[in-house]
Order: structure tokens, then sequence, then C-alpha cells
């Protein structure tokens, strides 16, 4: 049997991700990956990781320096006069700018912020806040999108079907959802309709996740679909061109992989969000965990 069947007929592909008894690394996948004995030696891209670099801040102009030693300028040559300078209109900005200056507070008076949160719309709409789930100790932090009708009734990140594959697959790579992993969202309000977050709805909300993120000191992110990945990694590329590589965030590695509500929408895709979970487990074993 091809490595691709084993690998799917092991994850059960059907509607929903079979969990199983054992340890991660003792997954077929992974042993065949440990022991290429005969020849087959092909790695999976995901675990053939790139480094990725961290996107850096936007380059400042360097300012010119004073010309000590320069040779006396030529007088001037008279010139018919300056016209006068038009203001040039700025460009509409693709992207909001990401709130990062918010003052570090501690976790309850972040959770209440948060709670009490009436910047953007979207406060409006909600039934409540979202906060996050699980251990804020935990070495793992997942970063979904936004709650869905059920989290915002619930006030607790992915508790619908979404969620249920979730942690399906967290179970499937040996995490306990509430000891291993932070859960937490791009979004803390529900967008209505379950419609995409707006960029000025993340720039808003934008300041609280990153608090998160200190607060947690997580060793390893994954960033679960496209709005994660790219708010994150502050970039337009598809989720295709950002999986199968360690990014950075803030100096932790991270790691971008499918959206559960999309797995469920696109079962086949779901071995590559194991090789996603792979790359995540490999790249939290070398950072010494
Ligand atoms: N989808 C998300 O991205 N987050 C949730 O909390 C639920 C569904």
């Amino acid at each position: 049997m091809s490595r691709a069947a084993l690998l799917q007929q092991e994850m059960g592909l059907g509607p929903a991700w079979q969990a199983r008894a054992g340890w991660f690394e003792q997954h077929p996948a992974q042993l065949l990956r440990q022991a290429p004995a005969d020849g087959d030696a092909e790695e999976p891209a995901a675990l053939a990781a790139e480094i990725a670099p961290e996107p850096q801040p936007a380059a400042v102009a360097p300012t010119a320096a004073p010309q000590q030693s320069a040779p006396a300028a030529p007088p001037p040559v008279e010139t018919a006069p300056a016209p006068i300078e038009q203001p040039v209109p700025t460009p509409e900005p693709l992207r909001a700018e990401l709130r990062t200056e918010l003052a570090p507070i501690d976790w309850p008076q972040l959770q209440s912020r948060v709670a009490g949160c009436q910047d953007c719309r979207l406060c409006e709409t909600r039934t409540q806040t979202v906060f996050g789930r699980g251990n804020p100790q935990a070495r793992w932090m997942l970063i979904g999108e936004a709650p869905g009708e059920n989290e915002d009734r619930q006030g607790l990140p992915f508790v619908g079907r979404a969620g249920q594959l979730l942690d399906n697959m967290l179970q499937a790579a040996g995490l306990d959802r509430e000891q291993d992993v932070y859960i937490a969202n791009v979004l803390k309000c529900r967008p209505p309709g379950n419609r995409n977050p707006a960029p000025d709805e993340i720039a808003a909300c934008n300041g609280y996740l990153l608090q998160q993120i200190r607060h947690i000191q997580p060793t390893l992110i994954v960033a679960l679909g496209r709005f994660a990945a790219q708010t994150l990694l502050e970039t337009e590329d598809s989720i295709g061109r950002l999986r199968g590589k360690v990014h950075r965030y803030q100096g932790v590695p991270l790691v971008v992989s499918y959206h559960p509500a999309y797995l469920l929408r696109n079962q086949p895709d779901k071995a590559k969000a194991w090789q996603d979970l792979l790359l995540a487990h490999k790249v939290f074993r070398q950072a010494g965990n």
C-alpha cells in the first residue's frame, strides 16, 4: 500500500477525524519517516520544512548624514521659482494598521477588557465575547479566526462542528485540549452571519491577541486558516503557500494549517492537515520539549 493510502487509512478519512489510542510518534506516518528502509526516503513536503523569514518592520529611509568634508557647493544657479507643492493623497491602505501598542496588563485585566470591549461594530451584534480556552501555561497555542454562532452563545472558542473536528485532531496528535494547548481567535466577537472578519475589526482586536501571546509565551503557534495566518504573518499569501514552512511570530515558531471548518468541507485536505500537525510536533520537539 502506498504511503499516501496508508496515511489516509490511518487518518480514518471519514466524516470526522478518527482519534486513536497511542502516542503521536507511534503513528505509522511518523514511523515511515523514521525508518526509510529501502530507498523510499523521500520526506513529505511538510517535513522538509524551510524556515521562512519573520516579517520585518517596514524599512526606515536613511536620513542624509551631514556632509562635513564635502567640497564647497557651487554658487546657486538662478532658476524659475519652484511650483507650490500639492499634497499627495495617501493611498488607501490595503490592510488596516494592526494595533500593537496596548499597554501590558495582567491576564484577568485582559479578560475583563475583552469582555467589555466596544472598539468595533461587532460589539453591537455579539451575544458575548469569546476570550479563549485551555491552559494559559500551555506550550502550544492554536489561533483560529472568529467565533461562530455556537461560540457566541457559549462564550468559548471552537465548540461547534469545527471544534469537534479540532478536538479529534488534537486527540489524535496526543494533545489534551485543556492541558496542552491554549486556543484563541483573531477576533473575540462573532461577525454577523459568520461573514469574513473586516480589516478594521482585525486591527481593533489585534492588541488582545498580541497580549494573549505575550502572556502565554507558547513554544509553538499553530495558525488555523487564512485569517489567522495572514494576520499573524502580515501577508496576503495563500494557505497553500504558507503551510509546510516554519514561520516566526515575535520569535515564536509558527506553523500554518487549514481551518477545521474548511476541512469539514474538503475532507481530502485532512491528510495535509495531518502533515501540518506532524511538522508542528517536529518543531515542538526541536525546540527542546
Ligand atoms: N471558527 C473559528 O475560527 N473559531 C472558533 O472559535 C469557531 C469556529
